[in-house]
């Protein structure tokens, strides 16, 4: 069986890192991440799992076509690609680099803030005349999912629409249009299933990404995800944990579980695990040596998920945790579920918390109504808490949200005055912290590597980049101690110590 190894970059990386594709077992295989280079893989030696072999050579389907896949947004959805490419890869499709290789070309879309959803249509009116050439174009994701039908009026050349929610139905459709189908779409969110696939082909060769809760009970005044991934779905904690153990025997060291509100997590088991527990659960297996979780809600923060960090080194010592405003009544009208004094109260939680954690936000600026000393107030809560880093927004109406019925009354030139105020003041604090940490020693897991000779980066566990110097012919996937020697508002420069 036949897999390119795909990276945008033409990289090459030593065997004993290249894990990509079903976690192409350490050691075993040189690959240069080059489509111009494919390279040999037997799927079942290396997952031992003869299910993917019958997947991919017997499914009485055969060689199918090339698929290009494009995506934008979060996390969460470069993870649905993970899987969605897996679950080609699985039913004899081959993944290629450009959509002129391609027979089918999806994008994996996101509709977070209005410029990400009109980024797609600019897109997909780059390959119009493509379907022209035989090609099938489908649109993944949160835009097909809140556009609907309304994307064959748009774009007319696009023949798939769907929704994170019907992933799995992806073949069933496909096939549908192999056999002649014009138009089909998969827009139900009216699920209690969860996308899990037998294959995921994984990007990142070092961490491996786990969505364990899908959709969002919340109901975020300014928010899409509740409408675009439906409601909240959690995994079940032994599959979860049976896929951990996979990871750690493929070589994956480095996990991070994945969800919109991924500290509601409830356990569908009789085991009803609670989320700290499945934490410590996942710490626990063989092979495992960092455990990373995103993104947190504030209101089911609690003080076990910190009892968990405190117990367990693996657990990762950083928590992302949006705060979005420092003002109460705006936190109000976002419908965000605490005060400014409750989330504080959390933040004093974890700051008290027997080592250190970093801490980082999610801020919208310009909210319907916010007022000059509203704004004001998230100032200050910077300087109150002090975030190891911060993403900050300025608001976009969306569609079906209900603060698209507030009149959007920050003008764009006012978001923006507001935006460079909020991201200076935070540069300011990171070049401060950062300045702190000279001298320090950290333990990162290095994932890059520079083109300039004997330079590498990576991560510390409370998601600190370093870029470091040294002389060692090859770092990449190993964990190394770095010193810190100087610093900037983004990242710290180091030293190989070990
Ligand atoms: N406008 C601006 N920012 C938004 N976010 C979510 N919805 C919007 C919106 N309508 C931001 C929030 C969230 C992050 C992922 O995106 O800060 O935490
Ligand atoms: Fe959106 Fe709020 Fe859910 Fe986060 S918690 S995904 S901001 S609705």
């Amino acid at each position: 069986m036949r897999f390119c190894c795909l990276s945008g970059n033409g990289r090459i990386v030593e065997a004993n890192v290249c894990k990509r594709f079903l976690g192409v077992k350490a050691g075993v295989i040189n690959c240069e991440l080059n489509m111009s280079k494919p390279f040999d893989i037997e799927l079942e030696k290396l997952t031992g799992q003869a299910s993917y072999s019958a997947a991919v050579h017997g499914s009485g389907s055969g060689r199918r076509g090339t698929f290009f896949l494009e995506t934008f947004g979060c996390q969460m959805n470069d993870h649905d690609s993970e899987k969605v490419a897996g679950l080609l890869l699985s039913r004899g499709y081959q993944q290629v680099e450009t959509p002129e290789a391609a027979s089918l070309i999806l994008y994996n879309t996101c509709s977070i803030r209005e410029k990400a959803a009109q980024k797609v249509f600019s897109r997909l009116g780059e390959y119009r005349e493509k379907q022209g050439e035989g090609k099938v174009i489908g649109v993944l994701g949160c835009v097909a999912q809140q556009e609907g039908e309304d994307i064959f009026r748009r774009a007319p050349w696009v023949s798939l629409v769907c929704g994170s929610a019907s992933y799995s139905k992806l073949p069933g459709m496909l096939a549908q249009l192999e056999a002649g189908k014009q138009r089909i779409t998969g827009l139900d969110t009216d699920t209690d299933e969860t996308f899990e696939t037998e294959v995921t082909r994984r990007d990142n060769p070092w961490r491996a990404y786990l969505t364990i809760i899908e959709g969002c009970d919340k109901a975020c005044s300014y928010c899409v995800v509740p409408y675009t991934r439906g409601p909240e779905r959690s995994r079940a904690s032994d599959s979860i944990l049976r896929e951990v153990r996979q990871l750690a025997e493929l070589g994956y060291s480095e996990v991070q579980l994945l969800g919109q509100t991924v500290n509601s997590y409830a356990d569908p088991t009789a085991r009803k695990m609670r989320f700290s527990e499945l934490l410590l659960a996942v710490a626990e297996v063989q092979g495992i040596r960092r455990v990373r979780f995103t993104t947190s809600h504030p209101s089911d923060f609690t003080p076990d998920i910190v009892k968990a960090i405190e117990r367990e080194p693996k657990i990762c010592d950083h928590v992302h945790l949006p705060v979005q405003s420092g003002s109460t009544r705006v936190l109000h009208a976002m419908q965000r579920t605490y005060s400014r004094g409750e989330y504080l109260e959390k933040i004093t939680m974890i700051r008290e918390a027997s080592r250190p954690i970093g801490i980082t936000t999610d801020i919208i600026v310009g909210f319907p109504g916010e007022t000059e000393s509203e704004f004001e107030e998230t100032l200050s809560l910077l300087e109150e808490v002090q975030y190891d880093s911060m993403y900050s927004f300025k608001y976009s109406p969306r569609p079906n949200t209900p603060s698209l019925a507030m009149s959007d009354s920050i003008p764009e030139q006012e978001k923006s005055r507001r935006l460079a105020v909020l991201q200076d003041r935070q540069r300011e604090i990171q070049e401060r912290k950062h300045a702190s940490l000279v001298g320090t020693l950290f333990e990162v897991l290095v994932s890059g590597k520079s083109r300039r000779d004997n330079q590498w980066s990576g991560y510390t566990t409370s998601h600190r980049m370093i870029n470091f110097a040294s002389q060692e012919r090859e770092l990449l996937g190993t964990y190394v101690q770095v010193r810190v020697t100087g610093a900037g508002p983004n990242n710290l420069l180091g030293e190989y110590a070990v």
